[in-house]
């Protein structure tokens, strides 16, 4: 069986969505570590600096990025391109719970539509900017996160 730690990315060019904190951070962290070419994207602008700080990563390789937004998915993918010519693969972790303890019936449209503006259309998104280079490439990965709570559904999580 090969050994996790035997997996490197060198010369690779790595985006990570929702890289900033959490998952999408320490995949950042790791991957980093073992040789690519991180991209970070993140709205959340505060945090993100502190991820490019710590990675010692240069300008072009963290933007502040709202997956919710089809246009600025379309930028940042556009300008990653430009500069890095490629994108090996994508990572996208970013995603929100939206309401939680809120029976059904309680759910506001507008909290319930933000959460598959971010989780699916920005999926969606992120999947259609990046795959016309890597099919010219002729090579692709796609790594898109999802939950429990998705899949099976839990009380008060409608969304
Ligand atoms: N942590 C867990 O135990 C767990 C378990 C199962 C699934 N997940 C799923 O994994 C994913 C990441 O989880 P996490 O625990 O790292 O979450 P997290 O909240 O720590 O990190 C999510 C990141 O996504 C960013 N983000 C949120 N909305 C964004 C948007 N519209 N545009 C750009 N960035 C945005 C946040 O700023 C944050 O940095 C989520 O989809 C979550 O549902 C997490």
């Amino acid at each position: 069986m090969t050994s996790t730690s035997s997996v490197e990315f060198n010369g690779q060019v790595v985006v990570i969505s929702g890289a900033a904190t959490g998952i999408g951070k320490a995949s950042a962290q790791l991957i980093a570590a073992r040789g690519a070419t991180v991209i970070a994207l993140d709205f959340n602008a505060a945090a993100l600096s502190e991820l490019a700080n710590e990675l010692k990563l240069s300008a072009n390789q963290s933007h502040v990025c709202d997956i919710s937004s089809q246009d600025q998915i379309d930028k940042a993918i556009s300008a990653i391109l430009k500069d890095h010519g490629k994108i090996d693969a994508l990572i996208n972790t970013a995603g929100i719970v939206g309401p939680s303890n809120t029976v059904v019936e309680d759910v506001n449209w507008p909290d319930f539509e933000k959460v598959l503006q971010v989780n699916l259309y920005g999926a969606i998104w992120l999947t259609q900017a990046v795959i016309p280079s890597m099919k010219e490439k002729k090579y692709g990965r796609i790594v898109h996160l999802a939950s429990i709570a998705g899949k099976e559904g839990n009380p008060g999580l409608s969304p």
